[in-house]
């Protein structure tokens, strides 16, 4: 009865993740400040002149994101090391999933995620990296 209990808590917290507030975009562009409790991390996803994808912001949980890499990654700490963010660039190749997608090319997503209320308020990449340093000081 207490093992199905703690079972039943453990699955609760994995799912509600631990409530973070981040910055999010708009479709206008615009940025807010939310606090969603779905969400563990902020993420940004830097403009980059070299592709025709605009810059975002947003919050990311176990319901939108494979956050238990995150997790272990972010655990990987002591007392003199610290992860501050990870940057993951991902290739999604859907050509290996069905011959419906034979002519499509791989999908290249990259973005950084961190973890403490509003650390994703930069708008470039550097200025990210530089708020990142100057708030761990
Ligand atoms: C919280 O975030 C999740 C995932 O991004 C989203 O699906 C959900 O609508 C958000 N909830 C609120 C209240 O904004």
């Amino acid at each position: 009865m207490y093992l199905r209990v703690a079972a039943v808590l453990l699955v609760v917290f994995a799912a509600v993740g631990h409530s973070i507030i981040c910055y999010e975009s708009d479709n206008t562009g615009l940025v807010h400040e939310v606090n969603n409790a779905s969400w563990s991390y902020c993420a940004l996803i830097p403009p980059m002149t070299s592709r025709p994808v605009t810059g975002r912001v947003f919050g990311v949980g176990p319901n939108n994101d494979w956050t238990e890499a995150y997790d272990h990654t972010f655990g990987l700490k002591d007392r003199y090391y610290n992860i501050l963010s990870i940057c993951i660039l991902e290739k999604y190749d859907f050509r290996t999933l069905s011959p419906q997608f034979t002519n499509h090319s791989p999908e290249f997503l990259f973005r950084c995620v961190c973890n403490y209320d509003r650390c994703n308020h930069a708008n470039t990449f550097s200025a990210y990296i530089n708020a990142v340093e100057m708030e761990n000081q």
